[in-house]
């Protein structure tokens, strides 16, 4: 893989193809792209996309979907391209996410996840998220528990994000 060049933008309508493209590879119960549309609609929608640079044009890499009322934002989905995985460009999006929704009052940031999910769990708790609880047979396909999992306060601290390599240009 060449030089890498990533940042994270607005989720816009032209990314929902490629969004929806990673969104099929990844969850067993994929969103369609009209969750995507009508998601980014809503006022309350924190939603971005990782984006690689390329010479004439850029290709999502990742993107996470968030709904941010009051203090409180739910992360409903976050997802990088398998080939661009533990890269750094998860954490940019979580990070990017905490410190936009925390300019905008959120304090508490909630979600859930399957609780054999190494990598998300990892990701979570390297950003401070704790479990607060679980969600039985919350999951199908395979059916699984939830892992109930908050970030209090939103401030990202020293330990929770490394060096994105992502931003050096990864070689
Ligand atoms: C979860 C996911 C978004 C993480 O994105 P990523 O870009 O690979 O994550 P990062 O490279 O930023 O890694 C962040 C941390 O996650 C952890 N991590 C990443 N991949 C891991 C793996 N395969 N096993 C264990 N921990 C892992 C590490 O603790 C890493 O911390 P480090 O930077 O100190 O090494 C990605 O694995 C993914 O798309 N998974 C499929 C979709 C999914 O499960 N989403 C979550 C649903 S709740």
């Amino acid at each position: 893989m060449g030089k890498m060049y990533i940042s994270v933008k607005k989720m816009n309508p032209e990314h929902i193809d490629s969004i929806v493209e990673i969104e099929r590879a990844v969850f067993p119960t994929p969103w369609s792209e009209n969750s995507f549309y009508q998601e980014i609609q809503s006022v309350y929608s924190q939603s971005f996309v990782a984006v690689m640079q390329r010479a004439d044009s850029e290709k999502v890499v990742g993107y996470l979907s968030a709904c941010c009322v009051y203090e409180e934002c739910t992360i409903n989905r976050i997802a990088c391209h398998y080939h661009y995985r533990n890269k750094g460009i998860g954490s940019m999006l979580l990070e990017h996410l905490i410190r936009h929704a925390h300019i905008h009052g959120a304090k508490i940031f909630p979600l859930e996840v399957r609780e054999s999910n190494r990598a998300a769990v990892a990701l979570y708790e390297k950003f401070g998220f704790v479990r607060v609880g679980a969600r039985k047979r919350y999951y199908t396909g395979p059916p699984e528990d939830a892992l109930v999992m908050v970030l209090y306060g939103g401030k990202i601290t020293g330990m929770s994000a490394r060096e994105p390599e992502a931003h050096k240009g990864l070689t």
